[in-house]
């Protein structure tokens, strides 16, 4: 059965004290409104309308590229239950399992919105509210039940007495499941005769209560899957949260981990058996790492993958491949466009940019190599760079087969340096190197025998 999800995320968010609205803030390396949107994918949902109103450009950026994604505008934000109108509104009738999410409530899972779909659909429910048992009630709607035990209605904590927030400490977690074609039929019964003097969506268990349409609540076992994010200290309790659900499954899929603690890897990152995480690494976007690998310390890798048995040290990483048994740092930069090879070694000090380093070839130490398709089996002596920017253009760097590049190198881009060659230390190459030559460019040394201590003697008489 077809599911839509409605993400409303409208709001400003002014405890966050922020320029950006609340829900563009990052948890892990994804803003808030990506979570809930995720998780109604992947529980099947078809048609995903996300809420837009304060910063709907920097709110509808986060999906930029996702044809999944609708948006509609919400212009005044005169509360939850309006903000579904205006979906009615522009979209016209819902059909089918609706469920209706919040953009700060990052931490639900898929299992959890298909569990409120199946109890939906198997009761014939006008809705189903998911609810929760947080330590702190405060702030949150109330769930009211009768003596039977069934739902009548949402009290929102404003409009609770006194003694209905002492009493009623089961909360509304925002997320709902509604059957589509009640809610079209009866969301203009929303009113906003309330404290905040705002149209409830939490209001609609109430009218269909009294309606006799059938509503019951799912209470979900763990609140902090629930927790809303509206302050930053909210944030990162959210992050720790996260970090340990994500962190918890790579070691039991056979991940090990120093201190999982100071490891963050994001949603979309894979990484495989036997793998060693050390801390303070990041990994990032899609980033995926193989087998038998250590990763880190102090290592950030965003949309990298990384082959089985390979070891990145000390490294920050962008859209690089790395193959199988190359080894990267301490202190490596590798940036967009970088292919290691099969055991390449890229070592300290060394930024590589838009290049391919053959299989088994070195860049040991204090290198730059950019714009440059290197052969297998070369090795590039220590602090040789390629100049491959003119001021106006970038141009290219080949270097074949089982080159020898000794220390201290320039390469003028565009240049070639042929299968076999060998270069001097400290040469500027900017002619084309033929295969198996030498090249060297060096000016020639002086020497001058007894100079120093005859300097010595004469800067003393001149005191
Ligand atoms: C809401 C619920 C409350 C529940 C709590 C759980 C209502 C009336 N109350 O309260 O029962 O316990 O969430 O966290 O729904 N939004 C819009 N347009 C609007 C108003 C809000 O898009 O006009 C969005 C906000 O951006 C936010 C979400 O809806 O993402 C929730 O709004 P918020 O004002 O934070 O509701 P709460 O007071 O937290
Ligand atoms: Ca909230």
């Amino acid at each position: 059965m077809p599911i839509t999800a409605i993400v409303l995320a409208a709001g400003e968010g002014t405890r966050m004290k922020s320029r950006h609205p609340k829900v563009a803030h990052k948890l892990l390396d994804h803003p808030l409104v990506w979570w809930p949107v995720n998780a109604a994918r992947e529980a099947g949902a078809d048609r995903i309308i996300v809420v837009v109103g304060n910063h709907a450009d920097e709110v509808r950026a986060v999906f930029a590229g996702d044809d999944d994604v609708e948006f509609v505008e919400q212009a005044e934000r005169l509360g939850t239950g309006h903000a579904v109108r205006v979906v009615r509104d522009a979209v016209g009738a819902f059909d089918g399992p609706t469920v209706v999410l919040y953009g700060d409530t990052p931490l639900i899972k898929a299992e959890t919105i298909s569990a409120l779909v199946a109890e939906t659909t198997a009761r014939h429910n006008a809705c189903t509210v998911l609810t929760m048992l947080p330590p702190d009630p405060t702030g949150y709607g109330r769930i009211k039940r009768d003596e039977s035990g069934a739902v009548t209605a949402i009290v929102e904590h404003k409009d609770c007495t006194p003694e209905e927030r002492e009493a009623l400490t089961e909360c509304n977690s925002g997320i709902y499941c509604f059957c589509g074609g009640r809610l079209t039929a009866n969301i203009d019964k929303i009113g906003n005769s309330n404290a905040q003097g705002e149209y409830y969506l939490t209001d609609m268990v109430g009218i269909y209560a009294e309606m006799g349409e059938p509503v019951s609540a799912i209470c979900a076992p763990d609140f902090t899957e629930l927790l809303g994010v509206n302050s930053r200290n909210q944030l990162s309790t959210a992050t720790m949260i996260i970090q340990e659900r994500i962190n918890s499954r790579l070691m039991a899929e056979g991940v090990t981990m120093l201190n999982p603690s100071m490891v963050w890897v994001g949603p979309e990152v894979t990484v495989g058996r036997d793998t060693e995480l050390l801390p303070m690494t990041m990994l990032w976007g899609t980033t995926s790492i193989g087998d038998d690998c250590v990763i880190g310390p102090n290592t950030r890798l965003t949309n990298v993958t990384v082959a089985d048995e390979a070891s990145v040290e000390e490294t920050v990483g962008y859209d690089t491949v790395i193959d199988s048994g190359a080894t990267v740092g301490p202190r490596a930069y590798l940036r967009p466009g970088t292919h290691l090879c099969e055991k390449a070694h890229v070592g300290t000090h060394v930024e590589i940019k838009n290049s391919t380093i053959g299989r088994g070839s070195k860049v040991p130490h204090l290198s730059y190599i950019g714009d440059t398709q290197m052969g297998e089996g070369v090795n590039i002596g220590a602090g040789s760079i390629t100049c491959n920017y003119d001021g106006v253009h970038k141009h290219r760097t080949t270097i074949g087969d089982n080159v020898f590049v000794g220390s201290d190198t320039m390469m003028v881009a565009p240049v070639t340096i042929g299968d076999g060659a060998l270069v001097g230390a400290s040469s500027c190459i900017t002619h084309d190197v033929p295969a198996d030559a030498l090249a060297i460019e060096r000016s020639e040394q002086h020497i001058i025998k007894g100079y120093a201590s005859a300097r010595l003697e004469r800067l003393k008489k001149e005191q």
